[in-house]
């Protein structure tokens, strides 16, 4: 009998500890207050389905914006995203990272902007290292990103920064720190969200102005997944090469995403700053290195 009740004990035990291990595991995505906070008007983000999504507006009074609790050094960051529908002309959707310093800003930058129904969203990235940014790339989707949630995400590491849509990169900065160009590897960033009106030059460089008739503006977020070393923290995490985000799958693109990313470039890119002569008589040597 003894023996029988130490035993169901630690069955049950073993029961609970797994348990525990499972919900932890399983503990991504997040809800939206777990890990954000709203930092700019609370009136116009609402939580949705118990806060596992939010609908973000805007109208004549204000946009909105949200933020990151926690600073990350490395990671990904990955949200699902159903961007304006209709005649969003005028609107910008950010995601983006930032380090919130004035001097040596690093950032990360996905911009989608708004174009006339039936019209293709545009998404522009940027990427800022150490205080220089102006790398702007835009690419047309290729798909309805107001029809349903799609997802983006940022990976950073020490090997480089991937910028993806569905599994599809869509823009690569690679750590050419031997080779003297700059890289984000001292700052922690926070993660950010904003949807704001800018019909100065959102879309076609601002000659399409937003249509107020058509507002409010509706976006919406969900399956909100930060994975990376939260800043302050173990200080030992960020150079810890066992990170997932770290390791050989991460290091470089796979001949399949290889692929894919040369599939956006040939087809769907519509701006590159590499390319542009009139503003870069030289290229950027970050240009000429290769994925
Ligand atoms: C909007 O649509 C026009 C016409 O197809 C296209 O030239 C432009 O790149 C699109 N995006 C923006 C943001 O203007």
């Amino acid at each position: 009998m003894g023996t029988f009740t130490s035993f169901s004990h630690s069955t049950f035990s073993l029961a609970i500890y797994l348990l525990l291990f499972a919900v932890s595991v399983r503990a991504r995505p997040a809800t939206f207050l777990q890990d954000f906070k709203i930092t700019w008007s609370d009136s116009h983000i609402r939580q949705i389905g118990g806060g596992k999504a939010i609908q973000l507006i805007l109208d004549q009074t204000s946009g909105c914006g949200f933020a990151s609790k926690s600073q990350y050094l490395f990671g990904r960051v990955s949200m699902k995203i159903k961007l304006i529908p209709g005649d969003s002309a005028g609107t910008v959707t950010a995601f983006y990272m930032n380090s919130d310093t004035d001097n040596v800003r690093d950032e990360l930058d996905f911009e989608f902007l708004g174009n006339r129904s039936g019209q293709p969203y545009t998404v522009q990235t940027n990427v800022y290292a150490h205080g220089k940014g102006d790398r702007e790339q835009r690419i047309n989707l290729w798909f309805d990103p107001a029809a349903e949630y799609h997802t983006y995400s940022i990976l950073w590491n020490h090997h480089h920064v991937v910028f993806s849509i569905d599994e599809v990169p869509i823009r690569v900065y690679k750590n050419n720190e031997a080779k003297g160009l700059p890289f984000p590897k001292f700052q922690p960033m926070g993660v950010y969200s904003t949807l704001w009106e800018a019909d100065d030059w959102a879309t076609r460089g601002g000659l399409e102005k937003i249509d107020w008739s058509k507002a409010p503006f509706y976006a919406y977020y969900m399956d909100f997944d930060i994975e990376g070393c939260a800043a302050p923290g173990q200080a030992s995490c960020a150079s810890n090469p066992n990170n997932w985000w770290e390791g050989p799958a991460y290091q470089q693109l796979n001949a399949v995403q290889a692929e894919r990313y040369r599939w956006v470039r040939m087809n769907h890119m519509i701006y590159d700053y590499c390319t542009d002569k009139s503003r870069y008589p030289v290229t950027p040597p970050e240009c000429i290195y290769g994925i």
